[in-house]
């Protein structure tokens, strides 16, 4: 029985997060580029590029200025300010951290502070590609937050700092960015000297609350092998199909009758109250395919509690990545309702890295049913997380940043 009802979630989930362009195309906010997006607000924005040593091309966008500033930075860049690379989560990308505008995300809120904003692209998004494999090569979608951790994220990093000319910048994480993070520490702790300190919103680390379900998938369904089986390269579908569900399940505007959300909400938590309809179809359209390994080496941290290394598979041995190869300050921060990456997991993480001496605090948004998804989609994340963040970042590097 909950098995079936899992299995519904799981198709349901797989098709809301999978739905693209073409149903909503008409609506011009939905698929801009991201650079588009944030000249269209007022910003300065430049677009990097960085190749991984393992030849995946990223693009990477830059905010060197906030909104008033521009007119005099626009040239000089951003040279000589603080600055900020920003990672984004599973099925995400640059775009998250300004899809919901000046006055609420983060990108933005960051700018108009004074600070010099990157965000940063993992591999798998559209503003990826690899020197020689095309999206329709299997060795393409070979990879989890390990190689974003491995490759992608230092790739960054050193190209902030080579253009930047500083020599240290401050590392923000959302849920799989700050996977990406400690995967990163794990396998290449020289970047310990290259970062400032670390922000963590909804650090995906411990997920044991998720245990159930990937059991569920990868060891009673076996589902991944079964698709992969099929001939699908990774988490993404076809377009009419997804057109067809966006339509049937994804158009009511209230709880009563929303499909679409209930789903979502009962992985990620609910909050109702900092929903924005208007967001729905914008979320859905500009979500990005997943790999099935990321989803799998999740399912293994998950079934397993530990924070383990793919190594040799799903069912392979367990090969904890080295938290305490992390030396810079770790700022927590988590959602009272977030069901994927709960609190309990955090509080684990928490306590490790306070007995290494790097957790510089932790702290639950006050919205009593802030959930995972709120960290970037909620209607008053800018009251409610972001714009008291941006104290916390100018203390971080007032306190840490010894040029
Ligand atoms: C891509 O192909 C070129 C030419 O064969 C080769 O030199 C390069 O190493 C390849 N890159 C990767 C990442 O395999
Ligand atoms: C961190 O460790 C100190 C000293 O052992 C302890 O007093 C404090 O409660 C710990 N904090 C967390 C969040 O675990």
């Amino acid at each position: 029985m909950c098995g079936v009802v899992l299995f519904k979630v799981f198709i349901m989930l797989s098709a809301f997060t999978l739905i693209t362009e073409a149903q909503y195309s008409r609506k011009d906010n939905m698929d801009a580029p991201v650079p588009k997006l944030i000249t269209a607000n007022g910003y300065p924005v430049e677009k990097h590029r960085v190749t991984t040593e393992d030849g995946y091309h990223i693009q990477m966008h830059r905010i060197p200025a906030g909104r008033r500033t521009a007119r005099r930075t626009v040239g000089s860049g951003g040279k000589g300010k603080r600055a900020v690379l920003m990672v984004h989560g599973l099925v995400g990308s640059s775009g998250d951290f300004v899809i919901m505008g000046p006055k609420n995300s983060l990108s933005y809120i960051l700018a108009d502070a004074g600070y010099d904003v990157w965000l940063g692209n993992l591999r798998g998004n559209i503003y990826t590609s690899h020197q020689n494999l095309t999206r329709n090569d299997p060795a393409f979608w070979d990879y989890s937050f390990h190689e974003h951790g491995k490759y992608d994220a230092p790739a960054m990093i050193d190209k902030v700092l080579k253009v930047t000319g500083l020599s240290k910048i401050l590392y923000i994480g959302y849920s799989m960015g700050t996977t990406t993070f400690f995967t990163m520490m794990s396998q290449k702790p020289e970047y310990n000297d290259k970062l400032i300190a670390f922000v963590a919103l909804a650090p995906a680390v411990y997920v044991d609350n998720m245990k159930e379900i990937a059991t569920f998938f990868l060891k009673s369904m076996d589902i991944i092998t079964t698709l992969r089986q099929r001939g699908m390269l990774a988490l993404g579908f076809k377009q009419d199909v997804m057109d067809f569900v966006a339509e049937s399940f994804c158009t009511a505007r209230n709880p009563e009758s929303d499909v679409c959300m209930r789903i979502m909400y009962s992985i990620v938590g609910e909050d109702y109250e900092q929903h924005d309809w208007d967001m729905t179809p914008i979320f859905i359209a500009r979500a990005q395919p997943a790999s099935w390994k990321q989803l799998e080496h999740f399912g293994k941290i998950a079934m397993t509690s530990v924070f383990t290394e793919w190594a040799d598979g799903l069912w392979g041995a367990l090969k904890p990545y080295r938290l305490d190869n992390v030396k810079i300050p770790v700022s927590l921060f988590y959602g009272l309702n977030d069901r994927l990456t709960e609190k309990s997991g955090i509080l684990r993480l928490a306590a490790e890295l306070n007995e290494t001496g790097v957790l510089h605090s932790i702290k639950g948004c006050n919205w009593p049913k802030f959930n995972h998804l709120d960290f970037v989609f909620a209607k008053n994340v800018g009251k409610l997380v972001n714009r008291p963040l941006v104290g916390h970042i100018d203390e971080l590097h007032n306190k840490y940043y010894v040029q």
